[in-house]
């Protein structure tokens, strides 16, 4: 297994804030990451600075063993973003907003048209491939947010809390897509705050608080931080005791 991703001491400020205080990951090739934190724990903000969308006050991204400032445009062709805040257009046709983001990797006439069938098809919204976005329901604009990130076949995929305010069914769906992804070879990192989620996809995770990862590694190595016998305890168990807090408020 080789590393596909590197942060080094990344850190974002805004004024005197640090929000991300020196995160030094380092992320294997087929893994499914973890990164799970509570609100405001800087989740997003790293995912952010990870796909060059906001500017790292100290430190780099290496990503295949580049800088990734350096060889942006090569990079940002292997990844997929799937962010928290949904960036799909409402006036746009579920096709449209596929076209508009596959295009952007300069995707063109038949191969365009083949790609976004396929993006459609993988997220169940072939039959509704001529409906405005504006008029799907919550989870259908989760699906149509990730097929947006698909077209271009990328090798690293970064969802960012998305399950937030779906129906059961429709979360299921997604966690199911992504581990279908993986098996096909893309690896991923998956922000939450849904312990069960994490637990349930997840090779690795690190545990982010206040900016810091306080702890890292699998299910069962996060357990015995904090306990010999790891039956007697649960990952919720875990991330209270290692941070005072709880993770959300149920
Ligand atoms: N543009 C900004 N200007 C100022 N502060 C910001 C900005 N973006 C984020 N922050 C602050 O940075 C901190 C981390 O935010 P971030 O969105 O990364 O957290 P998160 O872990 O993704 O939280 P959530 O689970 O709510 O999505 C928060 O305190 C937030 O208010
Ligand atoms: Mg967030």
């Amino acid at each position: 297994m080789s590393t596909i991703l590197r942060t080094k001491d990344l850190t974002k400020k805004y004024g005197s804030k640090v929000v991300v205080d020196n995160l030094n990951i380092e992320i294997e090739e087929g893994e499914v990451f973890g990164l799970l934190g509570p609100n405001g724990a800087g989740k997003s903000t790293t995912m952010n600075m990870i796909c060059d969308i906001v500017r790292p006050t100290l430190g780099s991204v290496e990503f295949y063993g580049k800088d990734f400032k350096k060889n942006r445009k090569e990079l940002l062709s292997k990844l997929g973003y799937i962010p928290q805040d949904l960036a799909i257009h409402g006036r746009l046709k579920a096709w449209e907003n596929v076209e508009l983001f596959t295009s952007l990797y300069g995707i063109k006439g038949a191969e365009l048209k083949k790609r976004i069938d396929e993006s459609l098809e993988y997220v169940g919204l072939t039959e509704k491939k001529n409906d405005y976005a504006k008029t799907f329901s919550g989870g259908m604009k989760r699906r149509l947010n990730i097929a947006c990130a698909l077209g271009h076949h990328p090798s690293l995929l970064i969802f960012d809390e998305p399950t937030v305010g779906i129906d059961a069914q429709s979360r299921n769906f997604i966690m199911e897509k992504i581990k279908e992804s993986n098996r096909n070879g893309a690896t991923v990192i998956y922000t939450s705050h849904y312990m069960e989620e994490v637990e349930a996809i997840c090779t690795r995770i690190a545990i982010m608080d206040n900016g810091k990862i306080i702890a890292i590694g699998t299910v069962e190595e996060l357990k015995k931080m904090v306990v010999e016998d790891t039956s007697k305890i649960t990952l919720e168990e875990v991330f209270l005791t290692l941070t005072g807090k709880k993770l959300r408020d149920y």
